[in-house]
Parts: structure tokens; C-alpha cells; sequence
């Protein structure tokens, strides 16, 4: 880190996920906090250490004023706000900070983790406010994001043939304190009477996953005959009480999905998740190895076969919490790199892998 240039930073929202990005901002040698946006009321007018569970003051006081920001300077902003369920705002936000010339990391819009397959109601605004800023944006997470791109790209680095590429997310969602967006939109608690969730209705899975299944034939110049998506619910046959939400019998309690690269009537490339709330839920489904809450795990048949199982753990957090914070480490560690890029949508691929892990260990 000797004479690299200390990073102007802004951090955008202070949810799930931007509070561990704030505190990295914060405790990082290389990284200097210039700004925080907030925009819940009770949040706006803290100091940013406050925001995010540290002791020492930071002097940086949370504002939901853009203009303010920009006004900074910041080189990056860390956008961690919720996006999805608000893509417009989101897109409008960080087109300002671009256009501005201001750097963008983050882990909304998941699209954004496979920009060049984004659609172009997404991609085209973007690239158009990089260029008119001369500016980056970067996108990722752990999933969407590591499971299906960079550990894939260790696993198949292994083999000399593939013969298929499996993706997983097993995990419990019971301990997960986002019943708003995750919770709603996957349905916990709905019944089968119901309409499909949000998360089911038909494309939904293929636009959030499809890119990464895109992404990994496109390295592995496989062409796909289509691609698909399967979803299926488990209901619960007793109440399960846990963070997420309170399940009552016949309501949805876990669900399994995933979206498939199809060659020659085979799956050979699949991105599944498997989501429960306790382990009380779909006991008949795949659990993570070792009696953990959660594994994001890739297999590649192949020669040899390589199963990767990444699994993470904290003195403190959950699991589902320390996701949120590899999840941010996945847009923070890329700061540096991505304000040396040339303008424009950066996608994983773009990163050597060692660039990511500059300023890590202080
Ligand atoms: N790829 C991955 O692995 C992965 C994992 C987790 C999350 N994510 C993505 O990361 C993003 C953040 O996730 P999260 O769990 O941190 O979300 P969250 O905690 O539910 O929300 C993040 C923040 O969004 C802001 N927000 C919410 N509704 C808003 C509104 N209507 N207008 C303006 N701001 C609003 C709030 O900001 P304030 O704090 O300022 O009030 C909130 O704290 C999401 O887009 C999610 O999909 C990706």
C-alpha cells in the first residue's frame, strides 16, 4: 500500500449490507470516508460511525442530500441501497454520481454482476452516464456474484474437461432479518392458494441468474439450446417461528429453484438455490455440509470432479449476516481498481483477482 493514493469515499445507504461496507470504509488505511447517505429520517443527521455500530465518531454526518455529495467530490461511491424493488430511483441515483464523474461500486441491481448480459432498459442509461462522466460502475456480491464468477472460475481452473457446472446456495433464511425484501419476495408464509411470489413469477429467476449461466458458457464457448427455470415450494406441516418471519402450517417455508443452461436436452450448466427457514423446513432437501447454516458450493463434473464449498463464519454474526458483509467486502476490495478503469460497466472479469485483495491486511 506504500504510496498508493488514499481513496475518497462515499457510502449510499446504511442497510444489510452498507453498514459493513461503512465500517470497512472507516477502518481501511487506504480508504478516507468523505460522505454517507441516508434515507431514512431517523438515520439522517448521525455521524456515519453511529450508522453502523462503531464507538469512535467519525465527524461524517449522514445526509440524503445527492447534490451535497457530489459537491464532495468523492472518487467512489459504495451504492448499497436497495435497488430492485425501486430500479428507476436506483438507476437515476447512481446515473448522478456518474455523469458527475464520480466512480460507482455496489451490490444492487443484480443484473449489474453480468452487465454486458443486462438488458438494455438497464445497461444503455448506465453506459450512457459513464460516458458522459467518464466514470466506472461496478456491480457484485456473493451471490449473485462470487458463487457463480470467481469461484466457478477457480473450480473450472482445476479441470482439463467440463462436463457440467453446478452453482449452489444452500442456506437457512430463518436467522435473516429481511422479511421486506428477501422474505416478501420469495413468499415465506404464503400458501399455496396464493399467487406465486414475486421471486417465481415466470422470468423472474432466468432475469436475476440467467446472465451468470450466460456468462459461464460464454467463457467456456459452449453454445446452450435454451435456457430454463425450475422453482418448487415446501410448506410446513408445523408452525416455525424464527427471524425472518412466523410460519404457520401450510404455509411456504423453503424453496428451491434454479435456472439452467440446456445442451442437448442436459442441464450442464445450473445456478440452484435451496433457502429454508430452520432447519425444521424441507428435511428431505439438501443441507450444507458439517451442520453449518449455509454453503455456497460449486461442482464441476469433469476431470477430475471439483466440488468447492465456500462456507463462512464470524464470532459474531450469522451466517446470513456475514454473507451481507462478503457481499460488501465484493464491491469495497474493488475501490481501487475500478477508479484506475478505463469508463464504463465493469463486470469481474475485467479485475486481475490479485487487484481485488490490495489494501486487505492492515
Ligand atoms: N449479490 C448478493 O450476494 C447480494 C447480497 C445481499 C444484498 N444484495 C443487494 O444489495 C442491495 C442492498 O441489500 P440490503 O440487504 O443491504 O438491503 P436493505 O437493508 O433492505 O436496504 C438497504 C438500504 O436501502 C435503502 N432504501 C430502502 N428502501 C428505500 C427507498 N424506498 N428509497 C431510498 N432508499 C431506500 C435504505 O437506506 P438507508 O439505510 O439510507 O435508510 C436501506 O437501508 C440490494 O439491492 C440487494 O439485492 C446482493
Amino acid at each position: 500500500m506504500l504510496n498508493e493514493p488514499v481513496r475518497r469515499v462515499v457510502q449510499f445507504a446504511t442497510g444489510n449490507v452498507g453498514r459493513h461496507s461503512l465500517r470497512a470504509i472507516i477502518g481501511r488505511p487506504d480508504l478516507e470516508l468523505v460522505g454517507v447517505h441516508a434515507a431514512g429520517p431517523d438515520k439522517i443527521g448521525r455521524d456515519a460511525a453511529e450508522l453502523c455500530g462503531l464507538a469512535q465518531p467519525t465527524g461524517v454526518i449522514a445526509t440524503d442530500d445527492i447534490d451535497a455529495l457530489i459537491a464532495l467530490k468523492p472518487e467512489c461511491v459504495v451504492y448499497t441501497a436497495l435497488g430492485e424493488t425501486r430500479p428507476a430511483a436506483a438507476v437515476e441515483e447512481m446515473s448522478r454520481f456518474l455523469c458527475a464523474g464520480i466512480n460507482v461500486v455496489g451490490t444492487s441491481m443484480v443484473w449489474l454482476v453480468t452487465p454486458r448480459y443486462a438488458d438494455d432498459w438497464l445497461r444503455v442509461p448506465l453506459e450512457q452516464a459513464c460516458a458522459a462522466g467518464s466514470a466506472s460502475l461496478y456491480v457484485n456480491g456473493i451471490d449473485p456474484g462470487y458463487s457463480g464468477d470467481t469461484a466457478v472460475h477457480a473450480a473450472l481452473s482445476l479441470v482439463s474437461r467440463a462436463e457440467s457446472v453446478t452453482v449452489q446456495e444452500i442456506f437457512d433464511y430463518g436467522s435473516y432479518d429481511d422479511y421486506e425484501y428477501t422474505g416478501t419476495a420469495m413468499g415465506f408464509g404464503s400458501t399455496a392458494a396464493d399467487d406465486l411470489p414475486m421471486a417465481f413469477q415466470p422470468g423472474v429467476i432466468t432475469s436475476l441468474f440467467g446472465g451468470l449461466v450466460r456468462s459461464v458458457a460464454g467463457h467456456l464457448d459452449t453454445e446452450l439450446d435454451e435456457i430454463r427455470e425450475r422453482y418448487q415450494p415446501w410448506y410446513a406441516e408445523k408452525r416455525i417461528e424464527c427471524t425472518m418471519t412466523t410460519v404457520e402450517p401450510g404455509q411456504l417455508a423453503a424453496v428451491r429453484f434454479a435456472v439452467e443452461g440446456v445442451r442437448a436436452g442436459v442441464p450442464v450448466i445450473t445456478v440452484e438455490h435451496v433457502n429454508r427457514l430452520t432447519t425444521a423446513a424441507a428435511p428431505e432437501w439438501e443441507f450444507p455440509p458439517d451442520g453449518r447454516s449455509g454453503v455456497h458450493k460449486v461442482v464441476v463434473e469433469g476431470e477430475p470432479r471439483v466440488e468447492l464449498s465456500t462456507q463462512l463464519s464470524h464470532p459474531v454474526l450469522d451466517v446470513t449476516d456475514a454473507g451481507c458483509l462478503s457481499t460488501a467486502a465484493r464491491a469495497v476490495n474493488a475501490i481501487d481498481w475500478v477508479c484506475r478503469a478505463p469508463a464504463g460497466l465493469v463486470s469481474i472479469e475485467d479485475i486481475p483477482p490479485v487487484a481485488m485483495i490490495r489494501g486487505l491486511m492492515w
